[in-house]
């Protein structure tokens, strides 16, 4: 009996899961505020103009919003114990632009649309910038109520395993496929080098570096990343071409070269090397066609993790603060 219980809670749960997917759409400010898309796009531009590091800052910050507890721009209050304090959203930028775009739209169409949503048309906007595809985001998601440094430790760490990686994106519904394509986000922007340094230097038993690691791209980010160095100098996570979006990722992870371990990773196994070969490889990979196509789609099926609507959230007035 309690069984048949949890089971109906679930079948329930799941429902109102969809059912605030299926809510979602592409015209959802058509008549409230037509303005929205323009709006965020223009100002994602002019910050764009002046500092190109906001388009991969927004980008990983719409990625580390979705993963802990849903899309719902819970990365953006602040305050002492907020999530984007936690030690995992460390360095996320682009905060101010989503601040700016926020103001645009209170006084064009007060209390309409969403942080969330502006998120998620930021990212967007930031890969069609970078040279990447353009696609229509689903619209409609409400802001959480909820926003703890603590719901962000279990965000992806890049020593972790492709296994725990496949698992933790799984929970999120999304599949290996998916994994290897979100990754691919990492064809923008930079790393610290506290985040890899680790492979550099006496990374095996008998002190050698990652073996994976191909020669010349070793010598090249020791030079970058000294032993004793602060671990605070950027280093392009794509060392041919960080500012456009493209498959020389894909192709980086092929020869050896990739700079975090767990995107290197994604080439030791099986499943997730015959997606990274495809995009690097192949004559459709080669123009990068294919991850063009398939990168929206995997978009999409992330901005809608665990959106809410109806009464689990709100429209924020001021992004970084609750009502
Ligand atoms: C297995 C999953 C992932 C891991 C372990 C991971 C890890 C990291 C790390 C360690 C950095 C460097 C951060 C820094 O130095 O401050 C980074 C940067 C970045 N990540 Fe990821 N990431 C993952 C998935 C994703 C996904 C799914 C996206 C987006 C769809 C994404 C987008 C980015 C971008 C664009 C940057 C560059 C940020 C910048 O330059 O400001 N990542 N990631």
């Amino acid at each position: 009996m309690e069984g048949f219980r949890v089971l109906c809670l679930l079948l329930v749960l799941s429902k109102l899961v969809i059912s605030a997917k299926s809510q979602l759409s592409t015209n959802y400010y058509a008549s409230s505020c037509p303005q929205v898309e323009g709006v965020v796009r223009s100002t994602v531009q002019s910050h764009f103009n002046s500092d190109s590091t906001i388009a991969p800052g927004l980008l990983r910050m719409h990625f580390h919003d979705c993963f802990v507890q849903g899309c719902d721009a819970s990365v953006l209050i602040s305050g002492p114990s907020s999530e984007r304090t936690a030690f995992t959203n460390i360095g996320l930028n682009g905060f101010d632009v989503i601040d700016d775009a926020k103001s645009q739209l209170e006084s064009l169409c007060p209390g309409v649309v969403s942080c969330a949503d502006i998120l998620a048309l930021a990212a967007r906007d930031s890969v069609a910038l970078t040279g990447g595809p353009n696609w229509g985001v689903p619209l409609g998601r409400l802001d959480g109520k909820r926003s703890s440094a603590s719901d962000a430790l279990n965000l992806p760490s890049p020593l972790e395993s492709i296994a725990v990686h496949r698992q933790k994106f799984a929970d999120k519904g999304l599949n290996d496929h998916d994994l290897v394509t979100l990754v691919g986000a990492h064809t923008i922007g930079q790393t610290d080098c506290r985040f890899f340094q680790y492979r550099l230097y006496n990374f095996t038993p008998t002190g050698n570096s990652d073996p994976s690691i191909n020669s010349p791209n070793l010598a090249q980010l020791q030079a970058l990343c000294p032993k004793n160095g602060n671990g605070l100098t950027k280093v392009a996570l794509d060392k041919d071409s960080w500012t456009r979006f493209d498959v020389n990722f894909f192709k980086n992870i092929r020869d050896g070269n990739a700079v975090l371990e767990s995107d290197q990773r994604l080439w030791g196994d099986d499943a997730t090397r015959a997606i990274v070969q495809n995009y690097a490889g192949n004559i459709r990979g080669l123009f990068g066609v294919r991850f063009n196509f398939d990168f929206p789609k995997a978009m999409i099926k992330m901005s809608t993790i665990d959106v809410k609507t109806g009464s689990s959230g709100e429209v924020r007035k001021v992004c970084s603060k609750f009502n």
